[in-house]
């Protein structure tokens, strides 16, 4: 199996982070692949906010308390670096645009040791009136939505295994 495939296959999604933030270099590098993605008619209709800030990120959690499934514990696992993943709401397809550079970080990241997980709650905390203060700190372009967000860091403890992929999703027709 070449590299590509054993990266792709390999990755996991990491819920469990050491504290020691990520190189300055391997974030450019993930978001540079993020910036790669391909997009529909090459809009490139993102914006990421990479927040390293760890009072920032706690004073978010605060206000976002009530889009929290479980209130109390860290929706982002104590990952050192959240890139909040936005899309023009005016594109084509902001949303398969955004998935698709966050998919192009996950493996990016991967491919350096580094843990990544998709992280929701924060498409619909963006939606509310209480995110408007997070909106300006984040620099958040006028009429963008936020699709996801990517948690990364340095994994602690082991890699969980591949969850069982389910039968009967892909059909080849000759
Ligand atoms: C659209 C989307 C939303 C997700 N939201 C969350 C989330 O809010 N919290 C979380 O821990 N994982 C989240 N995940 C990660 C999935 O749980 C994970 O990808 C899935 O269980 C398969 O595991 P794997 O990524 O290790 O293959 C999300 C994944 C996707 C694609």
């Amino acid at each position: 199996m070449n590299e590509v495939m054993k990266n792709i296959l390999g990755r996991r999604s990491i819920r469990s982070f050491q504290k020691r933030q990520i190189t300055e270099e391997e974030l450019g590098e993930i978001l540079e692949a993020g910036k790669y993605a391909p997009s529909a008619m090459n809009q490139q209709s993102w914006y990421f906010a990479a927040v390293q800030d760890r009072s920032l990120i706690d004073s978010l959690l605060e206000s976002a308390a009530e889009f929290l499934r479980t209130p109390g514990t860290d929706p982002f696992y104590g990952a050192p670096t959240v890139i909040f993943v936005f899309g023009d709401k005016s594109a084509i397809a902001p949303v398969s645009d955004a998935s698709l550079a966050i998919e192009n970080m996950f493996l990016a990241a991967w491919s350096m040791g580094i843990g990544s997980c998709w992280v929701n709650f924060v498409g619909r905390f963006f939606e509310s009136p209480a995110s408007q203060p997070y909106r300006e700190k984040l620099k958040v372009p006028e009429g963008y939505q936020c699709v996801g967000s990517v948690i990364l860091g340095y994994i602690d403890g082991e890699i969980p295994e591949a969850k069982p992929r389910r039968d009967g999703t892909v059909r080849i027709i000759r």
